[in-house]
């Protein structure tokens, strides 16, 4: 075949047990898992052609939205050229690439993992019918993702997915994701993940900074055995329908997330003012009207709050109460999601 076209619609996701810290060629530290969202999605397209010669340098020409962004252009082509060796079809065709996502651009959201998977499985989708195979090769997928963006993995399957070497799975692996969560308790199925938006502005320290930064600190070690003991003990409370117990895990796990960036060299800080408001409001609510909310976050300020479908209508009620913490009152529901769909 000379030239195509491929579509995927795939989802952001949330960690419960958080990737932070790295080496090698984008190698986790620490496992990790994560609910895959479902409202929260990057679609991406590309129209592959093939060239009469081996290109030295990948052809991309990229949009988002409708409009050329040179400097995504740039990280792009730089991404191919990073996996052109695992992916030879990159030596040997051009590519139009356009791309959007379900969520606004400057909304806070991390569009990395989202963004990425989308890319990487509409370019084994590309290999799938060059090949003529009938299926494409999803770790594959989940590999070349986790090469533009860790995360970015576990969100090629849903509903949940775990990333790196854990005792909780003898498939699990370093370079890939797997999905997981089978024997689960239904409550977890339907999950939601309301994202509440207390900052719009691009974060002061990136994650790849964050990552690096976990090279020297000192409570590097003990972290990367805690997320262990983490996911393990996730894994039985999930198996059991323990909610309270997955909370505490959660929540504990978010704020050491935060609180390794606070013990970095040179130390930051992520949270603002109005995500301890809110943390502090969801713990009273909870504590007070009995309803299992709980809170996580990601490397930002802004709250993910996760609760069982159920409480749908009293959550519907803090919702509006906790919106006055947000910018212009933003906040976007979601929800566990299935994992990336083929569009055709
Ligand atoms: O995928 P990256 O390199 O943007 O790192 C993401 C790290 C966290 O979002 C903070 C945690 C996680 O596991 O998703």
């Amino acid at each position: 075949m000379k030239e195509g076209i491929v579509k995927w619609k795939s989802p952001s996701n949330i960690a419960l047990v958080k990737y932070w810290g790295k080496h090698g060629r984008q190698l986790p530290s620490n496992p990790s898992i994560s609910f895959t969202l479902s409202n929260a999605h990057t679609i991406t397209e590309i129209q592959y052609q093939r060239s009469d010669q081996e290109l030295v340098r990948p052809s991309v020409q990229f949009t988002f939205e409708g409009e050329t962004k040179p400097a995504f252009e740039t990280k792009i082509v730089a991404y191919l050229e990073s996996i052109k060796e695992d992916l030879p079809l990159i030596k040997q065709h051009k590519f139009k690439i356009a791309s959007s996502n379900s969520f606004p651009h400057s909304s806070g959201i991390a569009s990395s993992a989202s963004s990425m998977s989308a890319l990487a499985l509409c370019l084994l989708s590309i290999e799938q019918e060059l090949h003529d195979r009938e299926n494409i090769d999803f770790n594959k997928a989940s590999m070349l993702a986790r090469l533009g963006s860790g995360s970015a993995s576990r969100s090629v399957f849903g509903p949940l997915a775990i990333w790196g070497d854990t005792t909780i799975s003898n498939a699990s692996s370093n370079e890939y994701a797997i999905p997981f969560g089978e024997s689960f308790d239904p409550v977890f199925n339907d999950f939601h993940d309301d994202i509440l938006i207390v900052s719009k502005k691009e974060k002061s320290v990136s994650s790849t900074a964050g990552h690096a930064l976990m090279e020297n600190n000192p409570y590097a070690l003990n972290r990367f055995e805690q997320a262990h003991k983490h996911l393990e003990e996730l894994n039985q409370a999930m198996t059991t329908g323990d909610i309270e117990t997955f909370g505490l895990i959660v929540e504990k796990e978010a704020l050491t997330l935060h609180a390794l960036m606070m013990a970095s060299t040179p130390p930051y800080m992520l949270m603002e003012p109005n995500t301890i408001s809110i943390i502090n409001e969801i713990k009273e609510f909870r504590t007070s009207k009995y309803i299992p909310v709980y809170f996580t976050l990601d490397a930002g300020p802004n709250i993910h709050m996760l609760y069982p479908h159920k409480y749908l209508t009293e959550i519907a009620k803090l919702k509006q109460h906790l919106s006055q913490y947000c910018q212009d009152g933003t906040i976007l529901d979601d929800h566990v999601g299935q994992g990336p769909q083929k569009l055709s």
